[in-house]
């Protein structure tokens, strides 16, 4: 991603000065870049397996084979955003076996010193269900096959020896177990499960998958994640998912996880998401509305210029007037830069203080030379990255 076009600009005295450290309290460090203060993060903050070597090298052992490991990255990037981007909620492991990938969600609340959440691990604990016809040929064969995870008898893991495994890995803490089927649990758990940021649904067969989509989907919170790891691995799963979207007749679009074997590409998982938007941009929104607490103080009222896309969605509730402006609403674009720069000194004079720049709105600048040229020579730049560029119009 790159910058904005202020930066190249030939002569621009703010691209010359020492970027503006901005006044920002250091937490306690922490293992993952997504969680430091947005003024020193990078807008790409995905991690891939390198990154998280040594928490997926803890959790693997207990992960039922055959292990995606592009499978374990995604949930774990999809933990992490939940968490940079405060999308409140538990986590929720729907079929735990030995424990990997809710160890995963809990390693990662450990690893982030989180302490208000909580992995709910739900299980029989005592294997599989039945196998159905709708689970399809794969499933049928799966689960007949003795030395297959998923056969009745190695797909037991008992309670006890899963939270032996939770007290060694230190994750205790973070692990609520709830032991059963889920036709009998789930219901009965769901109230004090309470909001849910991750749905994480591996429980593979057509009956347990909508089992957990019916009892568990409406309490996922606006912006929260629901995983479906035996998407594309088993019919019963997918048309489980399908049947459930089309009854409630939700839009959600499915997200597929894309993983690599010997050199090919194929699907791993499936996810969707509660919200509007995709996380990445939900992310880069999140840290933009982090800049501008940054450097504009509370109550100070700025001019937004983000070409009608955000509104409040980025304003915060803070005083933000849309630029170009009428009756305090989006009036469109500037026909030109002399409109452009005579309309900001009509919203200077009437107080605004600072000039904030989103990324939707970055072409502007090279759209309107007259009005960059105006700024960069008459205001200081006081925070400029690939998120904003904000002007201090106090001169
Ligand atoms: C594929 S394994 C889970 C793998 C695990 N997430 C991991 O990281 O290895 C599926 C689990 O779902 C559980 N399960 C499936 N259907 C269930 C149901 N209806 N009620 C309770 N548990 C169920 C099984 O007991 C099994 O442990």
């Amino acid at each position: 991603m790159h910058g904005p076009p202020l930066a190249q600009m030939a002569g621009d005295p703010d691209s010359r000065r020492p970027r503006e450290e901005t006044n920002v309290t250091r937490d306690t460090p922490r293992p993952f870049p997504q969680l430091q203060h947005a003024a020193h993060r990078e807008f790409d903050s995905w991690m891939d397996a390198r990154h998280l070597e040594a928490t997926l090298d803890k959790v693997r052992p207990f992960v039922m084979p055959p292990v995606s490991v592009e499978a374990l990255v995604d949930l774990a990037n999809v933990a992490l955003m939940v968490l940079a981007c405060d999308i409140p909620g538990d986590f929720v492991e729907c079929g735990v076996w030995r424990g990997g990938t809710g160890f995963l969600m809990a390693e990662i609340l450990r690893g982030a010193g989180v302490r208000d959440r909580k992995v709910w691990l739900l299980d029989s604990f005592e294997g599989m269900p039945p196998v159905e016809a709708i689970d399809g040929p794969r499933a049928i064969a799966d689960a007949n096959d003795p030395t297959n995870p998923l056969s009745r008898d190695m797909s037991k893991a008992p309670l006890e020896d899963v939270q032996r495994t939770a007290m060694e890995l230190g994750l205790a803490g973070h692990s609520e177990f709830v032991k059963g089927w889920f036709d009998q649990t789930l219901r009965a758990t769901r109230d004090r499960i309470g909001p849910i940021a991750v749905l994480h649904v591996d429980c593979d067969w057509h009956a347990s998958v909508r089992c957990c989509l019916d009892n568990l989907y409406d309490q996922v919170v606006e912006g929260g994640f629901v995983i479906l790891d035996d998407y594309y691995g088993y019919d019963g799963c997918a048309i489980a998912v399908h049947e459930f979207l089309a009854e409630r007749r939700l839009a959600h679009r499915i997200e597929s996880v894309v993983g690599n074997w010997g050199g090919c590409d194929h699907n791993v998982a499936a996810r969707f998401r509660k919200g509007k938007a995709n996380w990445q941009w939900e992310y880069r929104l999140h840290l933009a509305r982090e800049d501008i607490a940054t450097v504009i103080p509370p109550g100070e009222p700025f001019i937004l210029v983000d070409d009608g896309v955000f509104g409040d969605e980025i304003a915060a509730g803070r005083r933000a007037t849309p630029f170009l402006e009428r009756d305090g609403r989006y009036w469109g674009r500037p026909p030109d830069g002399a409109t452009a720069v005579h309309e900001v000194e009509r919203a200077r004079q009437s107080g605004q203080s600072f000039m904030v720049f989103t990324w939707p709105a970055f072409w502007w600048l090279d759209a309107y030379p007259r009005l960059q040229r105006y700024l960069v020579a008459g205001f200081r730049c006081v925070l400029q990255n690939d998120r904003v560029v904000v002007f201090d119009l106090r001169a």
